[in-house]
């Protein structure tokens, strides 16, 4: 794969692996690791899938969208502005996208990890 791998639709199992492997976890690592070194001492494809390894929306907690915001900037905001400062722009660098964009409504955002459920 190049140097700017870009995660898309149509990979067979094992190039999206790889691509795990390869982009995924070197960037997000250090990025999880800075925030608490305790708790993501382990980190790996478990933090983000799980240990019966499922999708990242079936296994990480839903977000809720309400009145215009994510309700997970009152309820965990230290860990809610960790997630879109750090967690976001890196997890788009490390798919080869954009980080969400709400003027355009597309990007890598929230959503690419999280189920977002409006209410
Ligand atoms: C930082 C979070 C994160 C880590 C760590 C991570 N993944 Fe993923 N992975 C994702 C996300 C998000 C998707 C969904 C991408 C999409 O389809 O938009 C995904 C998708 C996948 C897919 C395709 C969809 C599926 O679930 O079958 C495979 C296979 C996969 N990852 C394997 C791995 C492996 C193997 C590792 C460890 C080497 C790993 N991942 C580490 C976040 C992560
Ligand atoms: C690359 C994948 C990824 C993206 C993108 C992402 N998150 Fe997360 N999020 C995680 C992981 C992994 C955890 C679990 C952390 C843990 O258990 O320590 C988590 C946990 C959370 C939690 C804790 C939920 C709970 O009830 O314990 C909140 C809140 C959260 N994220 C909010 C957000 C918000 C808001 C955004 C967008 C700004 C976002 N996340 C984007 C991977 C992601």
């Amino acid at each position: 794969m190049s140097a700017h791998d870009v995660w898309k639709e149509g990979m067979t199992k094992n190039q999206e692996i790889a691509f795990m492997k390869k982009n995924v976890v070197p960037e997000m690592e250090p990025v999880f690791k800075s925030y608490n070194a305790n708790r993501y001492e382990d980190f790996n494809c478990r933090t983000c899938h799980g240990p019966r390894f499922q999708e990242p929306k079936d296994f990480l907690p839903s977000l809720t969208f309400k009145d215009g915001k994510l309700t997970a900037f009152a309820e965990h905001p230290e860990l809610a502005k960790f997630m879109a400062e750090q967690v976001v722009p890196h997890m788009a660098t490390a798919m080869g996208l954009l980080p969400y964009d709400p003027k355009t409504n597309s990007g890598f955002g929230c959503h690419g990890c999280h189920e977002v459920k409006m209410q």
